[in-house]
């Protein structure tokens, strides 16, 4: 029989701090399920096509670890780095370049992959940076999509999922460079009274 304070241990994420909550909001079944879905999908459109995946660092290398096994075909990618965050859960609002891509897209079968769209900035800067650059094909994977948050006029072509206005963590997204190796997609609380942030 476990004891009451094995339970509340077993609770406790990894690298989780004390003043930190943490509540599953989809786990890593669902997504495991979803992605291969959004597979299926961009094969059904691309059937035999080389797809060129380009990924969004950090947040988005599990989503496009798992996206790019469940793809099949032919499959290369890449990474940018860009960054329109701060620390911790405030947006500066302002999208800035790290890294920029290895290789040429031109001519290719482009499939950006994003973590997660909020106010879209980031993904509308990426566009338009990637649209000069003559790709054959432009398309956008995104694992979770704030829809509420919306400020630039972006859409994804294939999104996974849906979700609240709430600051989530795992499966690749971080709250200050911590929680990326959760296997689900949590929503993290500060404070004693658990409220979030992006909540106040
Ligand atoms: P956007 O430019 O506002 O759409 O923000 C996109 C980037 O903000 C994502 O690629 C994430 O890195 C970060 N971001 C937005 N919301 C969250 C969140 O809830 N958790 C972790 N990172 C987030």
């Amino acid at each position: 029989m476990p004891t009451k304070a094995s339970k509340r241990t077993a609770r406790v994420k990894p690298g989780q701090r004390e003043e930190e909550t943490l509540r599953v909001l989809i786990s890593h079944k669902r997504i495991r399920e979803r992605v291969r879905q959004m597979a299926q999908d961009i094969r059904r459109d691309f059937p035999n096509e080389p797809m060129h995946l380009v990924g969004v660092l950090k947040g988005s290398v599990l989503f496009l670890a798992d996206l790019a096994r469940e793809l099949g075909g032919e499959v290369s990618f890449d990474f940018i780095s860009v960054s329109s965050y701060g620390k911790g859960m405030d947006s500066t609002g302002e999208v800035k370049m790290n890294k920029d891509l290895d290789v040429s897209i031109e001519g290719r079968s482009v499939l950006v992959v994003e973590d997660i769209l909020d106010t879209g900035l980031t993904l509308k800067y990426l566009l338009r940076l990637f649209e000069e650059r003559k790709p054959k094909h432009l398309r956008v994977a995104v694992l979770l999509d704030k829809v509420e948050r919306r400020i630039a006029d972006v859409k994804a072509d294939y999104t996974g999922f849906v979700i609240p206005n709430e600051f989530v963590v795992g499966y690749g997204l971080d709250y200050d460079e911590r929680y990326r190796n959760l296997p689900d997609v949590c929503v993290v609380r500060l404070g004693p009274r658990g409220k979030t942030k992006i909540e106040a």
